[in-house]
């Protein structure tokens, strides 16, 4: 059965370039992305780990720890490695599985038959602190993943995780948030002090909480 948002993030074991690794043990008290990849020496993977690298701060500063999968065995893994170093400009430190008994990406549901029988497709899982699945996001095997996106997601998930609102489209920190259809406009003063402005009765925003 599919995962799906809100259930129990599986946990495994596994060998990865940092490491053998507890998944759980591993995330600790932070938020994880935990994010795979059709094959080590593939074009687009390729920039994709660089960039996840060039972004280390980015991550850390949302307390948020990210691990790749890739279907390869980890000598593969490191020699990979280099060539993502070298051609991206970067220093990859964050730990690729070696995901050669497909443990992970079956129990993350990576592999669509109908797409490749072998191969994993571009799946994001965003995981809480509590291990659970948060959002997920999949693309195929062609489409590089646009990483601000997955940042700006990890910022919605952390606010919306704090406080009572949601993101509306295209949001970045900073900008107004909603305020959710079941808080009483009682009670929306005393709740969002900051002041609210109403659009429509069921659209209304605030500043973020948190800014
Ligand atoms: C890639 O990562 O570049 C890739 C992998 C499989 C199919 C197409 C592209």
């Amino acid at each position: 059965m599919s995962l799906r948002i809100g259930d129990d993030a599986p946990n495994f074991k596994a060998q990865t370039t940092e490491g053998d690794i507890d998944f759980h043990q591993w995330l600790g008290n932070s938020w994880g992305i935990l994010y795979s990849h059709p094959a080590d020496y593939t074009p687009v993977c390729t920039t994709e780990l660089g960039r996840t690298a060039q972004l280390k701060e980015d991550f850390a500063n949302r307390k948020t720890k990210v691990l790749a999968v890739s279907v390869d065995d980890l000598d593969t893994h490191f020699g990979w490695v280099k060539d993502i170093n070298e051609t991206q400009n970067c220093n990859v430190d964050f730990p690729i599985i070696a995901d050669t008994d497909k443990n992970v990406a079956t129990l993350y549901n990576m592999i669509h038959p109908n797409a490749s029988t072998s191969a994993t497709v571009r799946s994001v899982y965003f995981i809480s602190p509590d291990k659970k699945v948060q959002a997920i996001i999949t693309y195929p095997a062609s489409t590089g993943r646009n990483f601000a996106e997955i940042l700006r997601v990890v910022d919605s998930l952390k606010l919306t995780a704090e406080h009572n609102v949601a993101t509306p489209v295209d949001w970045e920190v900073g900008q107004d948030v909603i305020i959710p259809p079941g808080v009483k406009q009682e009670d929306v003063e005393t709740k969002y002090p900051k002041g609210h402005r109403i659009v429509k009765p069921y659209l209304r925003y605030t500043p973020q909480p948190n800014k």
